[in-house]
């Protein structure tokens, strides 16, 4: 089939590369010419495990093209909309990109089109989008896709998603369009993908909806975590315990920093503005819950860091292992662990950040922090290591080795992934989260 992808950051240059993957003929988009002549060359503009080897595949197989120039979209049947709805001043989502990609998208069109939204929006969004779109060219049809793939793991939730799900108009157009999108996933629904035929508001809520229940599973072994911190119990075993339930199940159940990235956070503020807007922001007054308990997290670090420090950071040096949001990913947006390294830095303690991917990203935007390449380098004379990431590069640390680097054996383990007794037994001090 032929394919537009308008938008080429995480999920548009994603979805472009895996519908080339699948055999469609993709032309994408971005308003970014340095981004359009990376991807163009090959080169993936941010760390994803698998995406370099498809991206290169499909640019070699002819099958993909990157391109700034949305006219090239003409002659393609379903264009896909994968822009960002960054978190704007208020908390609710800024659609400004996918308002813009639509009227930039809409001259293009021609009647049997497909224009398929994949980005997350505000419910009744796609609404007011269908209804442009069929005010200039009435045999188009715009429908919602929503996208539920986890950064690290991008490609294979594109390929094989753990469901599809179809926000369609009712009528012969939202028909014609199912056939559309059957024929655009076919590969995946052969290998027997669940697929959900829904209206467009349920669409959209699907995806916000999924987020928040994310959050909240975080949030809530979180607010445990605070409690067994109280009475001296541990949250990890707690996790396990009530995780054994299947109704409640222990995916999600992981205690320590909270959540971070590009999507949890911002999606939960930008669906508790949305519910306010509708007249019902009591049913959704939890997120703010949701919000507040995980971002404790981070000052509660920082407060146990200042502890374990002896209350003055000035003179102090903080070895810091990872920044991103978390691992297989070099993403930092709203990440605990590059804000909690910043906060350090601002008390007073001289810090070394060490990221398997993320140094650059992170430099980029706090530009303040002392980044190193390496683990040794990050502990070296250290007061206090604090493991921020759970990359398996840390998991595996060998904590003798550590202890020959640093000045005090101290060590906070953010997201309770190291192995206590090991690094005990190596002099350590170990202060987990919950435990
Ligand atoms: C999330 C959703 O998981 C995807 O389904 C969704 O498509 C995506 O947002 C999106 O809206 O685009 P992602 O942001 O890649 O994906 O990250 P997650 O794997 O959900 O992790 C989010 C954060 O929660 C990370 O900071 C992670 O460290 C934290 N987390 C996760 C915990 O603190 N504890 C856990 O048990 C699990």
């Amino acid at each position: 089939m032929k394919i537009s992808v308008i938008g080429c950051g995480y999920l548009g240059a994603v979805h472009a590369a895996s519908m080339a993957k699948l055999g469609h003929d993709v032309v994408a988009v971005d308003v970014d010419p340095v981004r359009i002549e990376r991807l163009a060359a090959g080169d993936a503009p941010f760390f994803e495990p698998g995406l370099p080897e498809i991206l290169t595949e499909a640019l070699a197989s002819g099958r993909l093209r990157f391109t700034t120039d949305t006219a090239e979209v003409a002659g393609a049947r379903v264009h896909f909309l994968a822009v960002g709805t960054p978190q704007g001043p208020t908390g609710a989502a800024d659609v400004t990109y996918v308002d813009a990609a639509v009227a930039g998208l809409v001259p293009h069109l021609s009647d049997g089109d497909f224009v398929v939204g994949k980005s997350t929006v505000p419910v009744g969004t796609a609404a007011r989008l269908a209804a442009e779109v069929t005010a200039v060219v009435p045999g188009a049809t715009l429908v919602w896709n929503p996208e539920f793939l986890r950064e690290g793991f991008a490609v294979r939730d594109t390929i094989s998603p753990d469901r599809l799900v179809y926000g369609v108009p009712s009528g012969p157009a939202g028909q014609a369009a199912v056939a559309a999108l059957d024929e655009v996933y076919a590969a995946t629904l052969a290998d027997g993908t669940p697929r959900l035929v829904v209206d467009l508001a349920t669409a959209e809520l699907v995806k916000v909806s999924a987020n928040a229940f994310l959050a909240t599973k975080i949030s809530f072994i979180n607010a445990m975590a605070e409690i067994a911190e109280v009475v001296g119990a541990d949250v990890t075993a707690l996790a396990d315990a009530i995780g054994h339930d299947e109704r409640i199940g222990r995916k999600f159940l992981n205690a320590g920093l909270g959540f971070g990235g590009g999507c949890l956070p911002k999606d939960i503020r930008a669906f508790r503005a949305r519910a306010t807007e509708l007249g019902v922001g009591e049913s959704l007054d939890f997120l703010a819950d949701v919000d507040a308990i995980n971002l404790r997290r981070r000052a509660h670090v920082v407060t146990l860091a200042q502890e374990l420090l002896g209350d003055v950071l000035a003179g102090k040096r903080v070895g810091v292992l990872g920044l991103a949001f978390k691992p297989n990913s070099d993403d930092v947006r709203d990440s605990p662990a590059l804000d909690i390294a910043d906060r350090l830095r601002e008390l007073g303690a001289t810090v070394s950040a060490y990221d398997p991917q993320a140094n650059g990203t992170a430099a980029r935007v706090r530009p303040e922090l002392d980044y190193v390449g390496s683990v040794d380098a990050a502990v070296q004379d250290a007061d206090l290591v604090l493991v921020l990431t759970e990359w398996t590069e840390f998991r595996q640390l060998d904590p003798t080795a550590v202890a020959s680097l640093v000045r005090d054996r101290v060590v906070i383990d953010g997201r309770n992934v190291l192995d206590r007794d090991a690094w005990t037994a190596a002099g350590f001090t170990v202060r987990g989260m919950g435990r």
